[in-house]
């Protein structure tokens, strides 16, 4: 029989975590949002309530269903709340050894069917599920950002995941209005394997003198139909976030294909990082 989830623990309360814990609460689970510091949650909810206020004077949703979501989140710093939940979905920093000590504290912690789900972007499913006593129950919930709006959920299966888990955090997807894909553990998932060595191209493209960012752009949106051009969506993510995950790919498979660009690799040096710092492929003003 299919393990039913009722309550749900998110672990971060930043730009991924808090879209997390917004639709899972939006669509009546009860979610337990923990981070380090309360001033970190009490920004996630900030964050939560003005994206639910926007909805309401759209009228998408009701001020009733913004207070009902509002009521469905429980702020938490004590990782001891993961005893309460059936399925908890950490979204803390991209970092091996943050995820691996709190994989071992959430075995330790939470009751024997919860299950342990990350939305790492880049980190191995697999690594993740050995530092814990059940890797069965142990399973990559990737979201896309931001959260609210994508309807992608990659799921990815570790080594050892077994059918069960897997049933139950598509259930899950699918209950929270998103299009669930299933995937095996291997470097970048399908998402970032296919597009961030595009992204990488793009970059060589400019690196190379073959055309200008902005035409780059234009060529992937007007002829190819992708809303945003790569280097516009590079900026986006972040550029230290790019080149993180073509190294990995790049250790992974051992493959000269997923060499980073040498410009990506002296931006992201010159702390020139995308929007998040005011400048990359484009400069921003905000
Ligand atoms: P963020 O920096 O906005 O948020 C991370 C939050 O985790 C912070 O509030 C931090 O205080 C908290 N945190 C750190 N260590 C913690 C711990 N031990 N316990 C509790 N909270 C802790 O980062 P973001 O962008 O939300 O990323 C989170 C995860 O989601 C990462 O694994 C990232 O790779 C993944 N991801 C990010 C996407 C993106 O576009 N930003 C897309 C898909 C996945």
């Amino acid at each position: 029989m299919m393990m039913e989830i009722k309550t749900i623990m998110v672990i971060g309360a930043g730009q991924m975590g808090g879209g997390i814990a917004q639709v899972c609460a939006a669509a009546g689970y009860t979610v337990y949002l923990n981070d380090l510091k309360q001033e970190y949650i009490d920004k996630g909810l900030a964050r939560i309530e003005n994206n639910l206020s926007k909805q309401v004077s759209k009228e998408r949703i009701t001020q009733d269903d913004l207070n009902g979501t509002m009521d469905r989140l429980k702020p938490t710093t004590d990782i001891h709340d993961a005893k309460h939940v059936d399925i908890v979905i950490e979204a803390a920093v991209e970092n091996m050894e943050v995820k691996g000590n709190l994989f071992s504290r959430l075995d330790e912690i939470a009751p024997e069917h919860t299950i342990l789900a990350t939305n790492t972007s880049s980190l191995p499913i697999t690594e993740i599920a050995a530092v814990t006593k059940r890797p069965e129950k142990v399973i990559g919930m990737h979201f896309m950002n931001p959260v609210p709006v994508m309807k992608l959920v990659e799921i990815i299966r570790g080594l050892a995941t077994t059918d069960e888990s897997y049933q139950a955090v598509e259930k899950l997807a699918v209950d929270l209005g998103k299009t669930a894909v299933e995937v095996n553990d291997f470097p970048g998932f399908v998402s970032n394997r296919i597009l961030m060595p595009m992204i990488n191209e793009a970059i060589y493209t400019v690196y190379e003198g073959v055309s200008s960012p902005e035409d780059i752009d234009s060529v992937m949106k007007l002829g190819m139909n992708h809303p945003m051009g790569p280097l516009t969506l590079a900026d986006f993510i972040g550029l230290d976030t790019c080149l993180y995950i073509m190294e990995t790919l790049q250790e992974g498979f051992g493959d000269d294909k997923y060499r980073p660009c040498p410009l990506l690799r002296k931006y992201v040096k010159a702390g020139w990082l995308g929007r998040k710092t005011g400048r990359g492929f484009y400069q921003y003003q905000d």
